[in-house]
């Protein structure tokens, strides 16, 4: 049954996943990170960001470094690390959650090189004084309430030495729909479907990101469901859009 279709005319930020409930069933958690992947493959558009965004960073030093920030199964550095190993670049990822359970999933998968998970926020690692040459999220600042957002990007501009990178999904009623009948036949026994439409509930319009992001930050919005939070911004003609 497709669920009846809720209000969207404000943003959910009540509503919680089931993935973040501490009692959340831990196999159907772990199906859930093992099936991150194929939403990312279908709607997060991770490929074009490395192609516009990252790649002509690497390809300037040969490499360099890359937190990702709220990782939870760890695909998205997984398939940064494969495409950077690729391109021949010399790319060592930092992947956090704080999430324990996100950690022991992510860091039992089999290791790739270059490819480093801990369980930590990124306030530690500022608190450590660290910093990478490109701080990147994933679906991740709609977990976030207003005062935690501002502070994640905050900590990603002293994390982030060329580029922060933040994409999360746009609440929208074509993003509700076509999700909602996109995952109606798959995913059983995870919380992806239930999750995700509880995400698109409590995800930001673009304009109430732009609204609330810092000034300084870019807001873009990339496709219909999907917002992009880059700094510095990009000028028309930018060299870290070829390629
Ligand atoms: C929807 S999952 C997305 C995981 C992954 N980035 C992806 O795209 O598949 C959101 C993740 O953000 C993590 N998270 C929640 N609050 C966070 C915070 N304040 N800092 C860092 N990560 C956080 C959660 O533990 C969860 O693993």
């Amino acid at each position: 049954m497709i669920a009846v279709f809720p209000s969207l005319a404000t943003r959910a930020a009540d509503a919680v996943e089931e993935m973040d409930r501490p009692d959340a069933d831990l196999q159907r958690l772990e199906r859930t990170y093992a099936q991150f992947w194929l939403v990312n493959a279908v709607v997060s558009g991770w490929r074009r960001n490395y192609v516009r965004y990252l790649r002509p960073i690497f390809a300037a030093s040969g490499g360099g470094t890359l937190l990702d920030i709220g990782s939870g199964g760890g695909d998205v550095p997984r398939c940064i690390a494969r495409w950077a190993r690729r391109d021949g670049f010399a790319l060592e990822i930092t992947a956090i959650d704080p999430d324990p359970r996100a950690h022991a999933f992510a860091s039992a998968l089999p290791a790739l090189p270059g490819l480093s998970f801990r369980q930590a926020y990124s306030s530690e690692l500022v608190a450590e004084g660290r910093s990478y040459d490109v701080v990147i999220s994933n679906h991740m600042l709609h977990h976030l309430a207003p005062a935690e957002l501002l502070a994640l990007l905050a900590d990603s501009r002293r994390l982030g030495r060329k580029l922060c990178l933040h994409s999360d999904i746009e609440r929208s009623r074509w993003a509700y729909a076509l999700f909602s009948v996109g995952t109606l036949p798959f995913f059983p026994g995870s919380f992806i479907r239930a999750d995700g439409l509880t995400s698109i509930r409590r995800s930001f319009t673009a304009a109430e990101i732009a609204e609330v992001t810092p000034q300084g930050w870019q807001s873009l919005q990339q496709r219909p469901w999907q917002n992009l939070l880059v700094y510095p911004p990009f000028a028309r003609g930018d060299d870290r859009r070829a390629g």
